[in-house]
């Protein structure tokens, strides 16, 4: 009998044990190795504040959170020369954001927080989705005054990292210098960073397979015309539909339609790189 209860007791110690140590973490790397902070940490940090966030890209409503100042979170990264926050999410998500927008925080630009889910007060499930945006998300007031992306606000986020910049990283991305500096291919380079990048690689360059790699083994613009690809950057619906379709539309106050156009002379010029 004892033996039995012991053994039923050690079945359900070990039973519990995951469940007590599935804390939710987010894990930092500057440089100085990782730094893996549970949400309780963050939470009791002194810079930690209950911000609102008017017209939040995820919920698509206003938003009020608990949440700590990215900048203070990554301190003085300038000084240790990255370029680029690569923010990973669980769902396979991966934004590209430049240290220099994140900075901007400071001189009266949009200003980056990390938001944290208190296990005792649950964010709602995203809209469509089963899923709350926590247990972190990267959310930006003012996203306007720095022209933040929608897909610069990563939710579900699993770690940060400082990385070189994108084009430096991964040569397929790059631009012949002979290109003149205004050249559209330079703005659609961009734009494919900040936008698409978060889910699409370029002949291999990227980080995350949620979409298809725009560049292989065929270039979008081999097979799609110029109007299609501007209606499926749109509006994915306008072009094609069905269930389980994952990408969403960017309006014109997003990308606007010369910058649509921009993407397309990129796209097709790695093509003929
Ligand atoms: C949130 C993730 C996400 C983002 C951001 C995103 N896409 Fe997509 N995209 C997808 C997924 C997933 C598919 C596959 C179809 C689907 O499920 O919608 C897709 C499909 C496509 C296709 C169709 C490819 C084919 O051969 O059928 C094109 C073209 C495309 N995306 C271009 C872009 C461009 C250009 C951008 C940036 C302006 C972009 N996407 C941003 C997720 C994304």
């Amino acid at each position: 009998m004892l033996i039995r209860s012991l053994a039923l007791f050690v079945i359900t110690v070990l039973n519990i044990a995951p469940l007590a140590a599935k804390e939710n973490i987010l894990a930092f790397s500057f440089g100085k190795g990782v730094l893996s902070l549970s949400a309780h940490e963050l939470l009791i940090r002194p810079d930690a504040q209950t911000i609102t966030i008017p017209a939040d890209v995820s919920y698509r409503r206003a938003m009020t959170y608990r949440a700590v100042p990215l900048i203070g979170l990554i301190g003085d990264v300038g000084k240790l020369g990255f370029h680029t926050i690569e923010a990973r999410a669980k769902d396979g998500f991966v934004s590209q954001i430049p240290v220099s927008l994140v900075m901007q925080g400071a001189s009266g630009g949009s200003v980056a927080w990390i938001a944290i889910e208190e296990p005792k007060a649950p964010w709602p499930n995203l809209p469509g989705k089963q899923a709350s945006a926590g247990p972190f998300y990267l959310v930006w007031q003012n996203p306007e005054r720095s022209a933040v992306g929608n897909e610069q606000w990563p939710y579900a986020l699993a770690a940060l990292t400082g990385v070189e910049d994108p084009v430096s990283r991964w040569g397929q991305l790059g631009i012949d210098p002979a290109l003149p500096g205004d050249a559209k291919e330079r703005v659609g380079q961009a734009s494919f960073i900040k936008n698409c990048i978060p889910c699409h690689r370029l002949n291999g360059a990227g980080e995350s397979d949620t979409g298809p790699d725009l560049g292989r083994p065929m270039n979008v613009t081999t097979y799609m015309t110029s109007a299609g690809i501007h209606a499926l950057i749109r509006d994915p619906k306008s072009v094609r539909t069905w269930p389980g379709q994952q990408m969403m539309g960017f309006g014109a106050d997003k990308i606007p339609d010369a910058e649509i156009d921009a993407l397309i002379a990129f796209l097709a010029y790695t093509a003929k790189r």
